[in-house]
């Protein structure tokens, strides 16, 4: 019999907690060998710990390697750093992945979407090096280093050669950031080598973006530096119908966090309607990356069921159906 493994589930705020009980339910419907070990994190829980990410929640997750996290809110300018960019650089997650998949019946301007932005999380222009030279006047540096760019490149490949992918595309502007994007690229370009089952290519990013929205469907693995994988991740997700429906990982050498990659939607919490299907599909992404691919594709498959059919749907894609009502569907397509 597999051994259980223990994931730390981390509600977050708002509809986290909504989504991640829908989401446990498919997961215990499996019947898979795992066990959860609950942990805090968010803006709720500041008032019981003086911190948004908990010490004991950041043991939790480098004792278990394995998170499943909802949203936690974020107040813009000023207040407490995210919990999530605290998570991030605790427990050193230098890989963002957002896998962007078609879904049946989710209607867009595009069919046959299956790409994946592998995005670097540590660096570039989000090092938070901002300083005021004279007033009015503000430097932020982007910083790119060899190691980090091989360390992300080598993910890439990696990912695309462990999951039968045929491309890896590196997204640059190398054209204008000689030194900082020429180096990304060398990087790329060296470990490339060490690849040759993997064709690779680089794209400018402003080039990328409009061959993205013309044809999606010609590109596979995408690597990028933090900054340019922010951006396109969410408009990768908006090509298969948005945040709702894409799930997403932040992964280092010892631990991985999986998330919706939406907010904590705060003017539907509480209602019992938000749409689950992102955090069920990065708990997809969990159940592979513990090598549970046969459960994985259970769970995948009755989510596509349920979409496919047409008939069980949220309100966020046009539907009726309650958080609930959606989940009963998935656990009966199971
Ligand atoms: P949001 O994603 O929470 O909401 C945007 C819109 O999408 C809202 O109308 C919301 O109702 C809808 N929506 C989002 N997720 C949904 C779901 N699962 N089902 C149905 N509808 C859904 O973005 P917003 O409003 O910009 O952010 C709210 C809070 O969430 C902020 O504090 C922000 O910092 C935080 N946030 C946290 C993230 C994370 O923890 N990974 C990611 C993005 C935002």
């Amino acid at each position: 019999m597999a051994t259980t493994r223990t994931v730390t589930i981390i509600n977050g705020d708002g509809i986290g907690p909504e989504v991640m009980a829908a989401t446990v339910r498919v997961l215990e419907a499996l019947k898979v060998p795992l066990d959860f070990e609950y942990k805090d994190a968010g803006t709720e829980v500041v008032a019981k710990y003086g911190t948004n990410l908990p010490h004991e929640t950041v043991e939790a997750v480098l004792r278990s390697g394995i998170a499943l996290k909802g949203p936690t809110g974020t107040v813009v300018g000023g207040g407490l750093p995210s919990a999530n960019v605290g998570l991030r650089k605790r427990l050193d997650l230098y890989s963002s992945l957002r896998p962007v998949k078609s879904v049946p019946n989710v209607k867009t301007r595009y069919e046959g979407v299956d790409l994946v932005v592998v995005r670097e999380n540590t660096e570039s222009l989000y090092a938070g090096l901002e300083h005021i030279i004279v007033p009015g006047v503000v430097e932020s540096l982007k910083i790119i280093t060899e190691k980090a760019s091989t360390r992300i490149a080598r993910f890439a490949f990696e990912y695309a050669r462990k999951h039968g992918r045929k491309k890896v595309t590196a997204v640059h502007k190398a054209n204008i950031m000689k030194l900082s994007d020429g180096l990304f690229l060398d990087c790329c370009r060296k470990v490339g080598r060490e690849f040759p089952d993997v064709t690779y290519e680089e794209v400018i990013i402003d080039n990328l973006a409009m061959q993205l929205v013309k044809d999606p469907t010609r590109f596979d693995v995408l690597v990028a530096e933090n900054f340019y994988g922010d951006v396109l991740s969410d408009l990768c997700a908006g090509l298969v119908g948005g945040l709702g429906v894409v799930p997403g990982a932040n992964i280092g050498e010892r631990t991985a966090v999986f998330e919706a990659v939406h907010g904590t939607a705060p003017d539907i919490a509480g209602k019992g309607i938000a749409n689950p299907t992102a955090l069920m599909m990065s708990a997809v992404m969990m159940l592979d990356h513990l090598e549970m691919g046969e459960a994985a594709r259970r769970m995948e498959n009755a989510i596509f069921k349920v979409y496919g059919s047409g008939e069980v749907r949220t309100g966020d894609l046009g539907g009726k159906a309650t958080t609930r009502e959606f989940t009963d569907a998935i656990i009966a397509a199971l």
